[in-house]
């Protein structure tokens, strides 16, 4: 098994890096927001009292996304290895993952750490707030609030992970090919270890 914890802030690139990097790596790929926005398509009660905070850009509680992603481990005993792209995203949530692996004998092998400027995050997420249907997208200030959040609880993570020399800072800014090769010589190094 190889698993895999794609980090960054809001608009860094997971999702899109997840999508490639599930198709050549044959990961199985867990994203607490799209597992949390298919709730709130559904409208389960969990969606709607997700929904009022991810609106306002902050953290949905730690319990509600270590629930998630324990059924989706459950749910997948054949994996290959699992790619968590918007999770772990606070000390609690590291410490919960590392558990919920350990019971399963497996570990985290490494963070591949997305690094891309406020700025640039900015102005990618608003873009896609033009098209997207994702209600968080379309104001700057619950943009800015996300990345408020990135900064004040999710940063920990990196530091949980750089204690046992995990972490890996990958340049975010380029192509998305670009990107995808670096990531990709990262996983490689690390496999062929
Ligand atoms: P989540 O869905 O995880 O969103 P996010 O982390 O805020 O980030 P995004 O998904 O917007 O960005 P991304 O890094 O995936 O980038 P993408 O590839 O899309 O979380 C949403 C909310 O759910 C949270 O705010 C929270 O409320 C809740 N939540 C989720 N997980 C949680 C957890 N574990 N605990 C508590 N709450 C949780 O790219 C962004 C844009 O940039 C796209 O338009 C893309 O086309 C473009 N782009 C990508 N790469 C490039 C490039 N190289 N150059 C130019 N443009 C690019
Ligand atoms: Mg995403």
């Amino acid at each position: 098994m190889f698993n895999l914890i794609l980090f960054g802030p809001p608009g860094s690139g997971k999702g899109t890096q997840s999508e490639k990097l599930m198709a050549r790596y044959g990961l199985k790929h867990l994203s607490t927001g799209d597992l949390l926005r298919h709730e709130i398509a559904n409208q389960t009660i969990l969606g709607l009292e997700a929904k009022s905070l991810m609106d306002q850009g902050q953290l949905v509680p730690d319990e509600v996304v270590i629930g998630m992603i324990s059924t989706a481990l459950d749910n997948n005993p054949l994996a290959n290895g699992f790619l968590f792209d918007g999770f772990p995203r606070t000390k609690a949530q590291s410490v919960a993952l590392d558990k919920l692996l350990e019971d399963r004998n497996e570990a985290i092998n490494v963070v591949l750490a997305l690094d891309v400027t406020e700025q640039e995050l900015v102005k990618r997420l608003l873009n896609r707030g033009l098209t997207s249907n994702r209600s968080d997208d379309v104001n700057e200030d619950v943009i800015r609030a996300r990345i408020a959040e990135y900064h004040k609880k999710t940063s920990a993570v990196a530091e949980h992970y750089q204690q046992f020399g995990k972490v890996v800072l990958v340049p975010g800014e380029g192509t998305v090919e670009e990107i995808f090769e670096s990531l990709s010589g990262e996983i490689d190094r690390r496999k062929a270890a």
